[in-house]
């Protein structure tokens, strides 16, 4: 099925060869294609990058332009609420003190103002935050564990409960913004959704037979029971979006990762069938600490465990009592991020991306209209509407493809694959294949989607896609169809990523047709060579920023481009999951550049994130005076590339940062927050 849909990055080569030759053709830039109520909109919106770059650094610290300073706002561990210490032993964490305190790993950030409105005021003295926790690092928790092989059922408990969404109170003092603790549970708005968290299916597939089969385990083993719900929560909580009435949604990504098993346990649950099916989608590891892993998450015992996540999850922040709800219309996949556009009429886009090598783009598009005066009329809206997977085209057009059963099923049939998709329940819980099967473009692992939209959240048409990377190749084509190459011939992997722009059929997101471009690679612009050598030794990376003879950026160079933030004038804030791994020269970093500007685009660099962590989840406040991101695990790996996971349990000692704390702390995520000195607005 690859063979027959083409791969974006030939399509990316493809155009350039037609367009490459017809000079004066703003190739990057769709700004120079006809006019859109877009352009008008982001014309009277000149974006200025009114900082000066930072230099590459491999500093343990967060390194800033000159004239901005950050805080950290909250961190792994610190406690949401009074009844509990407020110093954090990560040696002494159990699940029940987890439960009560910031989880880990942080990821996605959203901020909500303390009242809902809409559209939401510029200025706030209060806002709620809502984190994703995305997953445990155990080379990361416990310091005095002297090896894996002395974990406790307990302490593996505790990592469980680690994970999930972080939910807390924020409040702008005299000294800026900072977390605020709640009495106890469900006196604020604070609150803990974990893995145990109870939770209710709806759409389509709620009640889907492996939806139902794996329910009945999960509240067998949960004391933590609420009725018409499933105590399964929320794992692998990557990116996610908001909602214009005010809710949050996060986004369940590499949830495979917390399945365990032996080989023969996998064997024993392939006979169930539903696995094996699964399976040829997701996976699942061959291994792991099965006999630790609470039981509902060893696939020996519940084999259609996994199907319970891979959803876009609904919370409610206003509301500390709510049910979260897995919305199944939105289908099942490893979700990056689900970010939402109004469209012309009014009705709800969610963008997301499916960040796994080879997987699709997609947006889902409601049945009905947001209703801004009556906050609860839009409570369900999420459960009723139309999926549709991304096909890009080689004459720089695109469109969204209906996701329904009747279509792939017949796409199976004329392709005489023996899939077969029961009813909508079953294409949501599979919809990777039947995405493949439709024709959807195969993408070098998309992640962040983000539509660029007015003030009132409506859509202008512009989406950019981030790509972050594609660490396989397998295929040859002559005249280097991905960027310039030393070895056009060859065939060539994607390890900096890049960014995609597409605009929406008459500037409206419910559109079933766009057209794309490159909006910038990741690379090295003032590169002499056009590969380099990667930290650790694999196969070099091709680092040109330039398409069929064309630079695409100037200024800094970056690789593995993640999370967007756009602000409202269209500065476009870039945040890197990789880089030093391309680059070894500087940590994660977040870069800005900006979405209108012609020819090249500038990058500058505008943030460097401490050793060994990732910077997610960039976004401001709605005064634009606050920058916020997340620093996720800090000290993952040392900046020669070595991971604290392998030279931990080799006696490697402590870890290589002692991000947020400093001195000798032990390193922890966490959430900080960049201001200017002077309080003006960021990036002016
Ligand atoms: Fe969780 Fe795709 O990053
Ligand atoms: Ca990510």
């Amino acid at each position: 099925m690859h063979g027959v849909t083409k791969h974006i990055n030939d399509l990316v080569a493809s155009r350039r060869s037609v367009l490459g030759g017809l000079a004066g053709l703003p190739l990057l830039n769709l700004a120079g294609c006809a006019s859109t109520p877009a352009d008008h909109a982001l014309s009277e919106t000149p974006a200025t990058l009114g900082f000066t770059s930072v230099a590459a650094t491999n500093a343990d610290t967060i390194t800033l332009p000159a004239g901005y300073r950050w805080r950290t706002v909250i961190a792994w561990g610190d406690a949401l609420f009074d009844g509990i210490s407020a110093e954090f032993d990560p040696d002494a964490l159990t699940r029940g003190e987890q439960e009560q305190r910031f989880g880990q790993s942080n990821d996605m950030l959203a901020l909500f103002g303390s009242e809902y409105a809409f559209p939401p005021p510029k200025d706030q003295d209060g806002m709620i935050l809502c984190a994703n926790n995305e997953y445990a690092s155990l080379e990361l928790a416990y310091p005095s564990l002297p090896s894996p092989q002395n974990l406790t059922a307990g302490q593996v408990e505790a990592l469980y409960a680690a994970v999930g969404v972080s939910i807390v109170e924020l409040e702008h003092d005299g000294a800026g913004w900072r977390a605020l603790r709640n009495s106890a549970p469900r006196q604020g708005r604070n609150r803990r959704i974990t893995p145990f968290t109870p939770v209710q299916f709806t759409g389509p597939a709620a009640r889907h037979p492996w939806i139902l089969a794996a329910s009945r385990i999960v509240n067998e083993c949960e004391p933590n029971r609420q009725e018409g719900a499933v105590s399964c929560g929320t794992v692998a909580n990557c990116a996610g979006g908001q909602t214009p009435w005010g809710t949050y949604l996060s986004a369940e990504e590499n949830f495979d990762g917390f399945f365990s098993g032996s080989s023969s346990d996998l064997d024993a649950a392939r006979r169930e069938g539903a696995l094996a099916l699964d399976e040829s989608s997701f996976g699942y590891p061959n291994g792991g600490p099965e006999a630790l892993a609470p039981r509902q998450f060893r696939v020996a015992e519940n084999p259609h465990g996994p199907s319970l996540y891979g959803w876009i999850v609904e919370i409610d922040p206003y509301d500390p009592t709510s049910t979260p709800k897995k919305r199944t219309a939105l289908g099942r996949k490893k979700n990056e991020c689900a970010t939402t556009a109004l469209a012309a009429d009014g009705r709800v886009v969610v963008y997301m991306g499916d960040d796994q090598r080879n997987e699709h783009v997609y947006k889902f598009v409601t049945h009905s209209h947001f209703n801004p005066s009556n906050r609860d009329a839009n409570t369900d809206l999420l459960d009723d509407g139309q999926l549709y997977c991304a096909q890009f085209l080689e004459n720089g057009g695109g469109r969204w493809l209906a996701i329904t059963a009747d279509a792939a099923n017949a796409a199976a049939a004329a392709k005489e694959s023996p899939i077969r998709f029961a009813d909508q329940a079953d294409v949501l819980m599979r919809v990777r294949d039947a995405a493949r099967l439709l024709g959807a473009t195969p993408m070098d692992r998309p992640e962040d989607v983000e539509a660029v939209c007015d003030g009132n959240c409506r859509g202008l048409g512009p989406v950019l896609i981030v790509c972050t990377n594609n660490s396989e190749r397998g295929f040859e084509r002559p005249g280097n169809p991905r960027r310039d190459s030393a070895r056009p011939s060859s065939a060539q992997n994607n390890l900096p990523g890049h960014i995609l722009r597409i605009d929406e059929d008459g500037g409206d997101c419910a559109a079933e047709r766009f057209s794309w471009d490159v909006f910038a690679m990741g690379g090295d612009p003032n590169a002499s060579e056009l590969t380099a050598q990667v930290r650790g030794g694999g196969a070099p990376a091709h680092i040109s920023t330039k398409v069929a003879g064309e630079e695409t950026i100037t200024g800094e160079r970056f690789a593995c481009p993640d999370n967007l933030f756009i602000d409202s004038t269209h500065r476009v804030w870039i945040a890197t999951d990789g880089n030093d791994a391309v680059f070894a020269d500087c940590n994660d970093n977040v870069l800005a550049t900006t979405l209108a500007s012609a020819g090249p685009r500038q990058i500058k660099r505008f943030l460097v994130a401490p050793v060994g962590a990732e910077v997610c989840g960039p976004l401001m406040a709605p005064d634009e005076r606050a920058f916020f991101c997340a620093i996720q695990h800090p000290g993952a790996n040392n900046a020669e590339g070595l991971d604290f996971a392998q030279s931990r349990w080799a006696g490697g000692g402590r870890p290589p940062s002692n991000f947020p704390d400093g001195g000798n702390a032990w390193p922890r995520s966490a959430v900080i927050v960049v201001t200017r000195e002077d309080d003006g607005r960021i990036g002016d």
